[in-house]
């Protein structure tokens, strides 16, 4: 007999965005490991979405690989669209893709203001709404998973943790927060279950010059009370509960994956 403790998501079909590298990449490969068939999204980076849909497919996995930018209403019905082309009915979506345009307040660009809100929160919520419309149209598939449907939506420690020179950045993930609470809110009654994951930081590109060096390293460890910067796979196993019946009774809940970073550390011994 299973495990009741084993997650098992075989039938189930995902689409992460941002999936060509990363948290998102990680996370793509953990849901296929757990059986789901996964539509890898990405951007611009190509070959980093193929090289994670070979390597799910070489594990006796199900990938396609879907380049759109999810800030673009249609390019997302056209994301959505190919994902049931190749595999049916969508049953969890990993709200992920999200970049970074730093710099200080009063000389940062509309530009690029615009575009990390675009991507991070615009980009999030047109991916969320699609499959929310998608989950009231298939109809429950109690056979699958107890839920209608699993939104994970990809926040940050910064939708809590202001951060100086990232305005952008904090203000995205700010948004995310409400965001991922009103619709958790709005459609719990229908069986949509919603929910957040806040990475602390992880190495990624995103943040590599905050680990790259042992200087800078040692210099990030001061914000984690735990002792080490995390790595891809800490969120890929959140993701997988937040996707499983395992959270069935979670919804509208930041889950924050971040060794402690939230615990405000400078007041360990002071204050
Ligand atoms: C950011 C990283 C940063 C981490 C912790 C993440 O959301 O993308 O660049 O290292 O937060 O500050």
């Amino acid at each position: 007999m299973p495990s009741p403790f084993t997650i098992d998501l075989t039938g189930q079909v995902a689409i992460v965005t941002g999936s060509s590298s990363g948290i998102g990449a990680a996370s793509a490969k953990a849901l296929a490991a757990a059986g789901a068939k996964v539509c890898i999204n990405y951007h611009s980076d190509e070959d980093g979405a193929r090289e994670v849909e070979e390597e799910i497919r070489r594990s006796g996995g199900h990938a396609i690989a879907v380049g759109v930018n999810v800030s673009h209403e249609d390019r997302v019905e056209h994301l959505f669209a190919r994902t049931r082309e190749a595999f049916g009915d969508v049953h969890i979506l990993v709200a992920n893709a999200g970049l970074q345009k730093d710099g200080a307040a009063d000389t940062l660009s509309l530009k690029d203001w615009n575009t990390v809100i675009d991507v991070n929160l615009t980009g999030q919520f047109l991916c969320c709404r699609e499959a929310i419309r998608h989950f009231l149209a298939r109809g429950r598939q109690p056979e699958l998973s107890r839920a209608l449907g699993k939104i994970i939506c990809m926040s940050s420690v910064h939708q809590v943790i202001p951060w100086g020179g990232h305005v952008n950045y904090a203000s995205s993930k700010g948004g995310i927060m409400l965001m991922m609470k009103t619709l958790a809110q709005e459609y719990a009654d229908r069986g949509i279950r919603v929910n957040a994951i806040c990475p602390g930081a992880i190495k990624t590109h995103i943040n590599q010059d905050a680990w790259s060096t042992e200087e800078a390293e040692k210099k990030l460890l001061k914000l984690i009370p735990y002792g080490r910067v995390g790595v891809v796979e800490d969120i890929a196993n959140a993701v997988v509960w937040l996707s499983s019946d395992q959270s069935d009774y979670v919804t509208g809940t930041s889950l924050f994956v971040d060794g402690g970073m939230t615990l405000y550390p400078g007041f360990q011994d002071n204050g």
